[in-house]
């Protein structure tokens, strides 16, 4: 790692590029907004982390008062508990020998949970967690709908909670659902009435199993599109937002989303030709932006529109001649998808009235195991 000293208290137009800027006073609102919003409600905040990969950002989140921690990776839940993060989940199947055993090894260290939809991984992590005298928590995922991983609700739900209970060294602590397939449409009323009835199978679940004595302590699911929605239903317990703390063009163009978060990051980025008038090219290609939801624009640029992105070039579109962009110019472009852009970086530079106050190594970046 670079040392950061030299680059704090630089402004932010001359940092090298292409680099990841935090927007310090709109990421600390973020923060705040979604930490008063969990207050006044019977569900708590665990974000998740696959969005900034970073310690630092999870402590800071956890200080505001969210519980925990929210993993999609080993890899990611391996950077929090070193970093002395306690109450993590994992909310995919860890599957396979060597991953088992990196998660017996964590749950020696933490009160870690994961998520579990077959009885053949629930007996492998039993049977790994009793030699090692380890206890993993447990929560079954239930497929509310978006037809990824989870059991159906209802009977299947109910004897895999039973497997778990009947199992050693593992404990059933609740159920878990994720309602992706509602969390970004745009239509403020339609995604209310997706993601509410998507819940409705969690919690009709819930209510299966209780029916059968077995007691459901935890109920988690949720997104950034959905934190208000899913977040005020009173069965949920837990709530799993993460891309609030960037947010991005596409989530700020969500109906009733961009009114509570703000974008706050940006990729800085250099103009290095200017063939003619009506094109302009920068440093950031693919593999610093990413663009599966859509081609990232510039900030505050007028008559200027990214219209592609090879590997290392941005290709912008002038139909303002009076855009004065020349080599060497500097411009700050919005991701379209925070998390996957943040993957393609080593660093995040925090900037505060235009200048470099921190920089975070983004220490999950590329842990995809
Ligand atoms: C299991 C799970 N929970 C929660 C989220 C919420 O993320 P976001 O805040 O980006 O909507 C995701 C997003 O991919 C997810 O996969």
């Amino acid at each position: 790692m670079k040392s950061s000293e030299p680059f704090i208290g630089m402004h932010k137009t001359e940092l090298d590029t292409p680099a990841l800027l935090i927007d310090l006073d709109k990421f600390e609102a973020n923060i705040q907004t979604m930490a008063a919003y969990f207050t006044t409600v019977n569900a708590m905040l665990r974000p998740h982390m696959k969005t900034h990969k970073t310690p630092i950002i999870s402590h800071k989140q956890i200080a505001a008062g969210a519980i925990g921690v929210t993993c999609a990776k080993l890899g990611e839940a391996e950077a929090a508990i070193h970093a002395g993060i306690r109450d993590v989940l994992i909310a995919n199947q860890i599957v396979g020998k060597q991953k088992i055993a990196r998660l017996i090894n964590l749950a020696k260290h933490s009160e870690i949970m994961v998520a579990v939809d077959s009885a053949e991984n629930v007996q492998a992590i039993s049977d790994a967690a009793s030699a090692k005298g380890a206890n993993v928590r447990m929560l079954v995922e239930v497929n509310v709908g978006m037809d990824r991983c989870g059991v159906e609700p209802g009977k299947p739900a109910l004897e895999l909670a039973n497997v778990i209970h009947r199992c050693p060294n593992v404990s059933f602590e609740g159920l878990m659902g994720y309602e992706g397939h509602t969390v970004s449409r745009r239509d403020r009323t339609e995604r209310t009435a997706a993601a509410r009835a998507a819940i409705q199978l969690l919690i009709d679940a819930k209510h299966y199993l209780e029916k059968h004595d077995v007691a459901v302590p935890i109920m988690s699911g949720g997104g950034t599109g959905t934190f208000n929605i899913t977040g005020s239903i009173p069965e949920m317990t837990e709530v799993q937002a993460g891309s609030y703390v960037f947010l991005d063009s596409t989530y700020g163009n969500v109906e009733g989303v961009g009114e509570h978060f703000d974008c706050s990051l940006s990729v800085l980025a250099t103009v290095v030709s200017r063939p003619s008038a009506d094109r302009i090219i920068v440093d950031t290609g693919l593999k610093v932006l990413a663009k599966e939801f859509g081609i990232p624009q510039p900030i505050g640029v007028k008559g200027v529109e990214m219209t592609g992105l090879s590997e290392e070039h941005g290709k912008l579109q002038v139909s303002d001649e009076n855009v004065s962009l020349n080599p060497g110019d500097k411009l700050e472009i919005l991701p379209s998808h925070c998390c996957t852009t943040v993957n393609l970086h080593d660093r995040y530079y925090g900037i505060r009235n235009g200048i470099v106050e921190s920089v975070w190594e983004i220490a999950a970046r590329g842990k995809a195991q």
